[in-house]
Formats: structure tokens, C-alpha cells, sequence
């Protein structure tokens, strides 16, 4: 695996051990679910955010004013045993190439925690810890090709509000771009069996600010589609988030105060994206 730098907020990883096979197996078989008939795929359609199985559009469609030009499915992962038989059955193959794929995404998620605190100075365990029972949820996402992409976007500027997010973007269409100093959009292009590894507000709060969750969007064109797959690592729900005390200097107050991730959670799908920050909300004692 590449070694994280210094600070990292978006890494393109490789090496990271996840057969390239296995990757273009996701994304054949996300993509024949989006080509499903929509009378098949109407079934799974929900806009209610706490549904652990739903096809939905946009991002929240019960908070925004604007739309965005995305579908996706979102599925809870984790315990797989748990979840696995509400997922779509068709494609036939879906169930048995998805779950391969979170088994083996939440080992490297694991893997990229623990050098993640070692790289904040603390335990190889300590984030695995404090997150408990990890939740793992996926967002399979389908942007259809967009006769004017300049009215929209796919996803708005937004951070992730778990902990970590491993992102298996297309191989062949860029989209996906990350804010720099505020006010530069740099494009993430595909690298070859590369993901793309963003860190969350949740890494954010426990490293008291030392790690920043970034800020990205994905924008759509009006000549090809575009798939990515997004697996989230998130806190158990009751996993309480303060910054780590090794982190906080002595004699400082921590940047952010402690609260569960239930109510992290609740308090970023009950708002929009266009938004501050979420744990902007969270400063303070
Ligand atoms: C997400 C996300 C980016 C992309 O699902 O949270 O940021 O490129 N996706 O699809
Ligand atoms: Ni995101």
C-alpha cells in the first residue's frame, strides 16, 4: 500500500491488494443493476435516509431545492449475513460479487485506521476502538449521461460525515474533484486499479483538526455515463467521537465537543449540502 502522507485528506491507492478482477466484477455488475428495467429497480426506491436498502435520486431529495444528476442504491453491509438477503437478486450475480468485495474493502478500511492513528501518534488500535462495531454502507452510484451538465451536478460540494470512505471510482470517465486551498476544484482522475481513499468528518473530529475531512463534488457530461461505488466506514451508532486527548495540547480546549455519531448522523441527513460544514455545529465544549 502507498504510504500515507503527511497530512492526507484524498489519496489515490494502490497496492492495496484487492484483485483488479474483482474490481471490474463490481462495476459490471453495478452497472447491469442500473440497466435494469425501471419497473424492477421502482421496488427499491425510497428518499427515506435511515432505509438500509434504497434506490434513490440526487442526494436528499425531501431537503433539497435543486436536484442533482445521480441515482444510486445504498446498502448497509455490515454484519454481511445481516443484510445480504434484502439486496437485489437480479442481477443474479450481485449478492455473491458484492459481498466478496465489502469483506475485502473492510479489511483494507481497517488497515488504513489503524496507520492512520499510528500517523497521529497514537495506538495502531486506538481509532478502531473508539469506533466500536463499525457500521459499512455502500452508495452505488450511477450519473447518466447530462444534456447540460453546467445546470447540475452529480453530487454537490459535501464531506463525507463518517469515518472513512474507500471509493472505487470508473476506470474510463473522470468526475470526481477535490477542493484545494478553498477555491481550487483539482480533478481526481482514474488511475488504473486505483481507489480513491477520503478521509470524514468523524477522522476529523477524533484528530481535533490535524486531519481535515475534504471537500469534494462530482460533476456529470453530456457524453458518458459514469459509475463510482462508495463504501463508508462508519462509528457504531453509539460510538462516542471527541477529539483524541493526546491531540489536544495542554491547556487547550478541544476544537470540537463529544457527541455520538447517532447524533452526527441524524444532524447531516436532516440538512442540505449546501450547508457549512456539519461538525461546524459540533465545536466548542
Ligand atoms: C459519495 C461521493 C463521489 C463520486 O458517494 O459520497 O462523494 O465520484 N462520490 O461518485
Ligand atoms: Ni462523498
Amino acid at each position: 500500500m502507498k504510504a500515507l502522507c503527511e497530512k492526507p485528506r484524498i489519496e489515490n491507492v494502490t497496492n492495496h491488494g484487492i484483485a483488479e478482477e474483482l474490481l471490474e466484477k463490481v462495476m459490471a455488475v453495478a452497472l447491469e443493476f442500473f440497466r435494469l428495467p425501471p419497473e424492477e429497480k421502482e421496488k427499491l426506491y425510497s428518499d427515506e435516509p435511515s432505509k438500509k436498502i434504497r434506490l434513490s435520486t440526487s442526494f436528499n431529495v425531501r431537503k433539497e431545492t435543486v436536484h442533482n444528476w445521480r441515482d444510486y442504491l445504498r446498502l448497509h453491509c455490515h454484519p454481511l449475513e445481516e443484510f445480504v438477503p434484502e439486496w437485489p437478486s437480479n442481477p443474479a450475480q450481485f449478492k455473491e460479487i458484492m459481498s466478496t468485495y465489502c469483506r475485502e474493502v473492510r479489511q483494507l478500511g481497517l488497515r488504513l485506521l489503524g496507520a492512520i492513528s499510528v500517523s497521529l501518534g497514537l495506538e495502531e488500535d486506538y481509532i478502531e476502538k473508539v469506533l466500536g462495531e463499525q457500521e459499512q454502507h455502500m452508495a452505488v452510484n450511477y450519473y447518466p449521461r447530462c444534456p447540460e451538465p453546467d445546470l447540475t451536478y452529480g453530487l454537490p460540494k459535501h464531506t463525507d460525515p463518517n469515518a472513512l470512505t474507500i471509493l472505487l471510482p470508473d476506470p474510463h470517465v473522470a468526475g470526481l474533484q477535490v477542493l484545494r486551498d478553498g477555491d481550487q476544484w483539482i480533478v481526481v482522475n482514474p488511475r488504473p486499479n486505483a481507489l480513491v481513499v477520503n478521509l470524514g468528518d468523524q477522522i476529523q473530529a477524533l484528530s481535533n483538526g490535524t486531519y481535515k475531512s475534504v471537500w469534494h463534488r462530482a460533476v456529470v457530461n453530456a457524453v458518458q455515463e459514469r459509475m463510482s461505488v462508495a463504501s463508508f466506514m462508519c462509528p457504531c451508532n453509539s460510538a462516542v467521537i471527541s477529539p483524541a486527548r493526546k491531540l489536544v495540547a495542554d491547556g487547550d480546549a478541544p476544537v470540537y465537543r463529544s457527541f455520538t455519531y447517532d447524533e452526527y448522523y441524524k444532524k447531516f441527513w436532516s440538512r442540505n449540502l449546501d450547508q457549512e460544514h456539519c461538525l461546524e455545529l459540533f465545536k466548542g465544549q
